[in-house]
C-alpha cells in the first residue's frame, strides 16, 4: 500500500464520521425497537442507492481494469446469481425481522440529512471528476463502513433478540468492505499526481462529512432530547 492511502486510511479512521456520537450511544444505550427500526428505515435509504452510485462513476473512470476490478464488488452487491441475497434485499430481511413491512419502508419520509446525503453522492458521481467519486466511493465508503458497522452490531445484539443471520447485512460489511477497500486501493494506486491524491482525498472527505450530518440527523431523530456521552 502506497504511503498516500496509508495516510489517507488513518485519516479517516480518526474522522468524527466514523466514531460520531450517535454510533457511540447506539452501542451504548439502552436502545427501544421504535428506536432502531427508526435508524433501521432511514439507513436503508443509503442502502438500497448506494450500487447506483458504482454504475454511474465507473463509466467516468478512464481506466480499463475497471470493470474487472468492480466486478468483484458488483458480485457481493448483487448476491452472487440470486437477487435474494442482494445488499439491499439483505437488509430489507433486517427489517423484518425487526417487524417491519414493505408498506414501512415504502412509505417512510427521509431526513432532510439523509436526503442531502443521497444527492450529494449522485452529484459527485455524477458531476464531479472522477478521482473525487473514486475517492467518496472508495475511502468514503468501503474503507470507513467496517469501522461504523462495528458500533451499529452491537447497539443490534444488545438490545434485540434477533439471530446473527437476521443483521448479517451488517456482519457481511464488516467483513466484506475490508477487501472492497482494497479493490478501490488498487484503482486508486493508479492515481499518483499530487493533483490525483488532492482531488481523491477531498472527495473522501466530502462524504465523511455528508456522512458526519447523516448521523447528526439520526442522533437528533432517535436520541432527543439529545443525551450526553461522559
Ligand atoms: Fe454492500
Ligand atoms: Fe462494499
Amino acid at each position: 500500500m502506497n504511503t498516500f492511502i496509508q495516510d489517507l486510511q488513518d485519516e479517516i479512521e480518526q474522522h468524527v464520521a466514523v466514531h460520531h456520537p450517535f454510533l457511540k450511544k447506539f452501542s451504548t444505550l439502552s436502545l427501544s425497537i421504535g428506536q432502531i427500526q427508526q435508524f433501521g428505515l432511514q439507513h436503508y435509504q443509503l442502502v438500497k442507492i448506494f450500487v447506483n452510485y458504482m454504475t454511474i462513476l465507473q463509466p467516468r473512470i478512464p481506466d480499463p481494469s475497471t470493470s474487472t476490478l468492480f466486478r468483484h464488488v458488483y458480485d457481493d452487491e448483487f448476491g452472487q446469481h440470486t437477487i435474494f441475497r442482494s445488499h439491499p434485499a439483505l437488509y430489507r430481511n433486517f427489517l423484518k425481522r425487526l417487524g417491519l413491512q414493505d408498506n414501512d419502508w415504502g412509505r417512510i419520509t427521509p431526513l432532510p440529512e439523509v436526503s442531502r446525503f443521497v444527492e450529494l453522492h449522485m452529484e459527485i458521481t455524477r458531476d464531479e471528476d472522477f478521482r473525487i467519486g473514486l475517492g467518496a466511493i472508495g475511502p468514503g465508503h468501503e474503507f470507513s463502513i467496517p469501522h461504523m458497522f462495528s458500533y451499529l452490531v452491537k447497539g443490534i445484539e444488545k438490545n434485540t433478540s434477533l439471530e446473527p443471520e437476521d443483521y448479517e447485512y451488517f456482519t457481511f460489511h464488516i467483513i466484506q468492505d475490508k477487501h472492497h477497500a482494497e479493490i478501490f486501493n488498487e484503482l486508486i494506486s493508479h492515481y499518483n499526481t499530487p493533483e490525483d491524491r488532492k482531488l481523491i482525498r477531498e472527495g473522501a472527505l466530502k462524504s465523511l462529512e455528508a456522512r458526519r450530518i447523516f448521523w447528526n440527523g439520526l442522533e437528533k431523530a432517535i436520541f432527543s432530547p439529545v443525551l450526553t456521552l461522559k
